[in-house]
């Protein structure tokens, strides 16, 4: 007999954008001629880039050759890739980074999930609504209890995000181990400013808690007063490890390419009192259980740092800041209430009508053909809002919006 991690057991509803790809299947299976516009999952439609293109075949061709050919990557990731990113991501932002501290990874979600084994028992909080996967990946490792009726897990802290809050978590007065924060956020697209993430390391700092930082949608903001990095909160090195991610900024949904920095200061505890190295941790981790991305890949996204592929990286980024302005100007014509759409590319908006999240979504979709994601997916102070992505086709949201605002302008 093989007993199963009985954690699994406790989660209670299925992997959201599974949940809503399979409604949307079953919708299209029995209405085969409708023209469904899927705006739910954040997963980009735009090709690669030809510079990206261009590097991946410079990868590919470089594994074709004895000389050039590649083996087992490292566990890092390539040199020429961590050099990168330290130039262009973080200089520029006058963080230093030490090439040592980031790990090429094939996805932010991923490393979102697996930063988990590193740490023991811990006082968790998310934000309510979040990111599903820092929820039940939190269950899955058995550091809650059983879900209640509202879908929250027992001896998981919940720092509410309400429109009262301005959909930012407010610092709590109370102990706390291990922090997510997601700025620009997904799913209510606001940003947080350089004094509300000083308050947050501020507080790390007292509890000696650790701040899960993930800012995979961090190329989306355009104002510069926000912060871009944790690590341009002085200090910060000290608290937080941050993820990052080339998926939402190049089109790397499917190519899979990411990367975590874990400071060489960030230090965690063993029972006895005595201080111990994350990063080491995390390397133990990567190296066992993980073989890296693939050469090609990272030759993929070294290509997005090149001068060429700058230009069309920002190009494809406008392209999806264009698609949220016609989504927010599309509910300014029908007096729809929502946040984020700028420094984002999600829109949060409040279902109208006092609509429950999944009767908004059920509406979209059977009277206009139209996916999108229900807030309260996202957590219970979700309840009564909807997430709209920019990812989409520029002419199928324009679709999508004429089709919205005529229904309500009706
Ligand atoms: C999102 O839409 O929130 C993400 O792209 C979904 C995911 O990472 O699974």
């Amino acid at each position: 007999m093989v007993f199963i991690n009985e954690n699994y057991l406790k989660i209670k509803n299925n992997y959201l954008f599974a949940e809503i790809g399979n409604r949307t299947q079953k919708f299209i299976k029995e209405n085969p001629d409708a023209k469904v516009i899927k705006l739910g999952i954040g997963d980009t439609t735009q090709p690669l880039s030809p510079s990206i293109i261009k590097g991946f075949h410079v990868g590919v061709d470089d594994m074709s050759k004895k000389e050039t050919y590649k083996g087992y990557p490292p566990y890092k990731g390539y040199s020429f890739l961590r050099n990168l990113i330290v130039q262009h991501d973080y200089e520029p932002l006058g963080v230093k980074i030490d090439p040592e501290e980031i790990f090429v990874s094939d996805g932010a979600k991923g490393d979102t999930a697996n930063i988990l084994d590193i740490f023991g028992k811990n006082i968790v909080a998310v934000t309510d609504p979040s990111y599903p996967v820092y929820v039940t990946t939190n269950v899955m490792a058995g550091n809650t209890g059983s879900a209640n009726e509202l879908g929250q897990y027992e001896n998981l802290i919940y720092l509410p995000c309400t429109e009262k809050t301005n959909f930012l978590p407010k610092v709590p007065d109370f102990k706390v181990d291990i922090i997510y924060l997601c700025s620009p956020n997904n799913p209510t697209g606001t940003v947080m400013n350089r004094n509300q993430l000083k308050e947050w390391v501020n507080f790390a700092k007292e509890q000696k808690a650790i701040i899960f930082f993930d800012c995979a949608y961090e190329k989306y903001i355009i104002d510069s007063s926000f912060p871009r990095s944790i690590y341009e909160i002085e200090g910060a090195k000290e608290v937080a490890i941050e993820f990052r991610s080339y998926s939402k900024t190049a089109g790397f949904t499917g190519v899979r390419c990411a990367y975590t920095i874990v400071p060489k200061e960030l230090m965690g505890y063993s029972k006895d009192g005595e201080k111990h190295s994350i990063n080491n941790l995390w390397f133990q981790r990567v190296s066992s259980k993980y073989n890296g991305v693939s050469y090609p890949v990272q030759k993929a996204a070294a290509a997005t740092y090149s001068e060429d592929g700058i230009k069309e990286t920002n190009e494809l980024i406008k392209n999806y800041q264009e698609n949220a302005k016609i989504i927010c100007n599309g509910f300014d014509k029908i007096g729809f209430k929502y946040f984020g759409g700028i420094n984002s590319p999600y829109i949060w908006l409040k279902a109208p009508n006092d609509l429950s999240s999944w009767d908004f979504f059920d509406l979209l979709l059977e009277k206009l053909h139209i996916v999108g994601t229900p807030g309260s997916g996202f957590g219970p102070s979700g309840a009564g809002y909807f997430r709209l992505t920019s990812f989409g086709d520029k002419g199928q949201t324009i679709e999508a919006m004429d089709r919205i605002v005529k229904y309500f302008t009706n």
